[in-house]
């Protein structure tokens, strides 16, 4: 009878928190204290293959892109990931191990691994939570110890999971599933969760990995949508409110970038950039290292917008003002400063203005203030600061209290 009593007190407590579980996360028997593997306490910085190389990506591909990130300078300002994207897969072999494509990557992942790794940087690799990629390569569903054991004996440091042709898998209970798996290898690898933010991931993904996607694919275009495909203002539209998730060690992934792959204007790839940095989003470059142009350069290697994203602060930056096309943004720095991203979507150059309000700051306070892509240090100010800001461009600043 006692214990009949106890049952029935637990339900009693119980039974508000079950009420209040998310219909998606379906998976209340992992436990709810977990934690990731503390690596990333600023948002992962590289180069993945994808966004320009699709299915067509090699071993000469990778190798030369790592002699460019070290040459171009991309590894020294932390560009340090060289993550192979899908279909470097070959068939499981007898034993169920996965293996490279032999002809794509005729060295084996091994000794493509120790050569990044010989060159100060780090390696990354991907697969899926289901039976196939959406490359229709091997997926890890159902080998996934074995995995994560073949990824650690080549020396991968990252590793992205997809999420093509996992039926009725629960994504969490697949995700920590891969997680455990990584973990009982020993080895630090960087744990990238790409489910496009279907069962909202940022309800369960801090607890299990280091990023996690919040949209479908990017693509090479300032708006709009193209079937799965995500122009750039479209990302940032739904990126930007799941600004309470993100921190050190966890953050929310808007997606790879675009910069230097032709199909926007260098106005909108700054922009593109400094709303990446703001919002505090792994910087992961998409387009060819080794012939990127002056101009592509100047934009993945402009320090002073990485260290905005690189704020060990963590906070993401979000909208606080926007009225028709003009937006302001404001990400808290570390310190007390503050990054400010003046924002015109429009066809037509705005005037657009900050008000000190906006940043939490009264208006008596008198700032330092510096323009982040023209390298220099404006006029001190106090109430606000304004300025003209060119059609889908960006004035982006970084504004300290003082004298
Ligand atoms: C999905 C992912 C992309 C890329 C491709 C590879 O679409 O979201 O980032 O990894 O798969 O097939």
């Amino acid at each position: 009878m006692r214990a009949l009593i106890a049952l029935l007190l637990a339900w009693l407590l119980a039974a508000p928190a079950l009420a209040q579980t998310d219909p998606n996360r379906l998976a209340p028997h992992l436990d709810p204290n977990r934690t990731a593997n503390g690596l990333a306490q600023t948002p992962p910085m590289g180069w993945n293959s994808w966004n320009k190389f699709a299915c067509n990506v090699n071993e000469a591909i990778v190798r030369r892109v790592a002699d460019a990130m070290v040459s171009s300078g991309m590894r020294d300002a932390g560009y340090v990931y060289v993550v192979i994207d899908d279909c470097w897969h070959g068939p499981r072999d007898a034993e169920g191990n996965i293996t490279a494509d032999r002809e794509r990557f005729p060295s084996g992942m091994r000794a493509l691994a120790d050569y990044i790794h010989s060159q100060g940087l780090k390696f990354g690799i991907y697969s899926d939570a289901g039976r196939t990629t959406c490359g229709g390569r091997p997926g890890s569903q159902g080998h996934e110890y074995q995995d994560a054991r073949t990824y650690a004996s080549w020396g991968v440091d990252y590793l992205k999971y997809d999420w093509c042709a996992t039926g009725t898998r629960n994504a969490e209970e697949a995700y920590a599933l891969m997680a455990d798996a990584l973990r009982a290898t020993g080895r630090d690898i960087v744990f990238s969760i790409c489910e496009w933010g279907n069962n909202q991931p940022w309800l369960w993904a801090p607890r299990i990995g280091n990023l996690w996607r919040t949209t479908g694919d990017i693509y090479d275009h300032w708006d709009g949508v193209d079937r799965w495909q995500h122009g750039v203002m479209n990302i940032v539209d739904s990126n930007e409110p799941l600004w309470p998730f993100a921190g050190p060690g966890h953050w929310n992934d808007p997606d790879m970038l675009e910069i230097g792959n032709g199909g926007m204007s260098d106005s909108e790839y700054r922009a593109h950039f400094s709303l990446w940095a703001m919002m505090a989003a792994p910087l992961i470059a998409g387009n060819d290292i080794a012939a990127m142009s002056p101009a592509t350069r100047d934009i993945l290697l402009n320090r002073e917008v990485i260290a905005v994203d690189q704020d060990r602060l963590g906070a993401q930056g979000h909208r606080t003002w926007r009225q028709g096309t003009s937006e302001v943004w404001v990400k808290p720095l570390a310190g007390g400063a503050r990054a400010v991203l003046l924002l015109n979507r429009g066809e037509a150059p705005a005037e657009i203005a900050a008000d000190w309000a906006l940043l939490d700051w009264p208006a008596s306070l008198r700032a330092r203030v510096r323009d982040l892509w023209q390298h220099r240090d404006l006029a001190r100010a106090a109430g606000r600061v304004r300025a003209t800001v060119a059609p889908h461009g960006v004035v982006m600043l970084r504004i300290e209290p003082g004298a």
